[in-house]
C-alpha cells in the first residue's frame, strides 16, 4: 500500500496586523498579560469584507500548485478544514474548486475546529493510500475574525485569520503520513462552541442580541483538557511507532497557547528548538495553524525528517499524526523546483 506524502505547501496571510497594543485600545487587557498567558504578540486580520475563507484558501492552494508545478485541473479532490466557511453551504471546497479552476476535482469541508487540518489530512491520505486518487489538496483555513467577539477579552486576544494548503501524492518508499491517532468527545462541546446560526438556534433577533453568533470559550477548563490530551495523543503516536524524543526532527503543534505547546514538547522529550512556534505572529488561526507552521519551516525540513503533528480543539477533538517528510525544503527556498520534482518522482 502506498503512503500519502506531502509534496508542496502553500499559505495565505492577510496583510493587516492586530497587535496587543491595538487590543489594549479595544478591551481591558494589556500586552504583558497576553504575552505571558498565551505567547501571542500579533495576529493577521482579513479586513476586506468581500473576502473570506475561500479567498484565503484559494491563494494558499495556488501557491502549493505553483511550487509543485502542476495545474489545478490535475487535482482529484479538495478537502477544506474550517469552522468559518464562507456560507453554511455550498461548501467552501466548492468555492475554492471554482476559484482555482480545479475542473476535475470533487471536494467537501471538514468541521473539527482546531483539529480540523489533522482530520482532513488523514481523510485525504486514505484516498491516496487506497489508490483511488493521485492528487489531493488538503487545506486548513479560518477567518476567525468573522466569529470573534471583540468585546470579550477572554477570547478576542487569541485568534487570527489565515490559510495553509498541502498537496498529497502517493509514495512507495516509506515517506509521508505513516500513522495517525484521532479522538472526539462530545461531552464537553459546550466549553468551546458557537451557539447560534445552526439548526438548533437559527439566526433571530434574540440570537443576535445574545451575541450567540460569536465563539464562546471557557478558557481555563479547555486549557486543562488541551494540555493533557494534546500531549497524550502525541505520546500515543510516538509509542505506537517506537519513536523517542531524539528521533523527532520537529513537533508541529496546534498554536492555541504557548504553555500548551511547551507541555506537549516536555511530555514528548523534545527540546524547544525542535518545536515549530509561530503563535507570536499569527495567534490561533484554528484549522490553519499546522499548515502555516509547515510553510514557515519548509526551508528547514530535510528528506526523512520525522515530524509529529498534534492538535486539540472544540468538540472536543484531538489527535496526532506521524509524518516522514519527503523532500528537502531548502531546494524549494532556492526555487530549485526541478530538484524537488526529481526527488519526489
Ligand atoms: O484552540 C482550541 C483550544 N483552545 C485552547 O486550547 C485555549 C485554552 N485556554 C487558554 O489558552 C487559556 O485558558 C486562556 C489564554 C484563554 C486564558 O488563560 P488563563 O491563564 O487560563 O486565564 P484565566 O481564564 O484563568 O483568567 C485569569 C484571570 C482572570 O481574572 P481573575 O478572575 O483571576 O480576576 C481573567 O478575568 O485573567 C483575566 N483575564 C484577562 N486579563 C487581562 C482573562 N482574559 C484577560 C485578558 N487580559 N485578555
Amino acid at each position: 500500500m502506498p503512503h500519502a506524502k506531502i509534496t508542496a505547501v502553500g499559505n495565505y496571510l492577510p496583510e493587516e496586523r492586530l497587535t496587543n497594543a491595538d487590543l489594549e485600545q479595544m478591551v481591558d487587557t494589556n500586552d504583558e498579560w497576553i504575552r505571558t498567558r498565551t505567547g501571542i504578540v500579533e495576529r493577521r486580520i482579513l479586513k476586506d469584507e468581500n473576502k473570506a475563507t475561500a479567498y484565503m484558501s484559494a491563494a494558499a492552494a495556488n501557491e502549493a500548485l505553483d511550487k509543485r508545478g502542476i495545474s489545478a485541473d490535475e487535482l482529484d479532490l479538495i478537502i477544506i478544514a474550517t469552522v468559518t466557511p464562507d456560507m453554511l453551504f455550498p461548501a467552501t471546497a466548492a468555492l475554492v474548486q471554482d476559484a482555482i479552476g480545479a475542473s476535475n476535482a470533487w471536494g467537501y469541508d471538514v468541521s473539527a475546529a482546531c483539529s480540523g487540518f489533522l482530520f482532513a489530512l488523514s481523510s485525504g491520505a486514505r484516498y491516496i493510500e487506497s489508490g483511488h486518487h493521485e492528487k489531493v489538496l488538503v487545506i486548513g483555513a479560518d477567518k476567525m475574525s468573522s466569529i470573534v467577539d471583540y468585546e470579550d477579552r477572554n477570547t478576542c486576544i487569541l485568534f487570527g485569520d489565515g490559510a495553509g494548503a498541502v498537496l498529497l501524492e502517493a509514495d512507495n518508499n516509506g515517506f509521508g503520513i505513516l500513522d495517525d491517532i484521532h479522538h472526539i468527545d462530545g461531552s464537553h462541546g459546550d466549553l468551546l462552541c458557537m451557539p447560534g446560526g445552526g439548526s438548533q438556534r437559527p439566526a433571530s433577533h434574540e440570537t443576535v442580541d445574545n451575541r450567540d453568533h460569536f465563539l464562546k470559550q471557557e478558557g481555563r477548563a479547555v486549557f486543562k483538557f488541551a494540555v493533557e490530551r494534546m500531549a497524550s495523543a502525541a505520546e500515543e503516536v510516538m509509542v505506537a511507532n517506537d519513536l523517542k524524543g531524539e528521533d523527532i526532527a520537529y513537533l508541529v503543534p496546534h498554536q492555541a497557547n504557548l504553555r500548551i505547546i511547551d507541555a506537549t514538547a516536555r511530555r514528548m522529550g523534545v527540546t524547544r528548538d525542535k518545536v515549530m512556534i509561530n503563535i507570536d505572529r499569527y495567534g490561533n488561526t484554528t484549522a490553519a495553524t499546522i499548515p502555516l507552521c509547515l510553510h514557515d519551516w519548509e526551508s528547514e525540513l530535510t528528506k526523512g525528517d520525522n515530524l509529529i503533528l498534534a492538535a486539540f480543539g472544540g468538540g472536543f477533538t484531538w489527535g496526532a499524526t506521524y509524518v516522514k517528510w519527503a523532500y528537502d525544503g531548502a531546494d524549494v527556498a532556492r526555487s530549485n523546483l526541478a530538484e524537488v520534482s526529481a526527488t519526489l518522482g
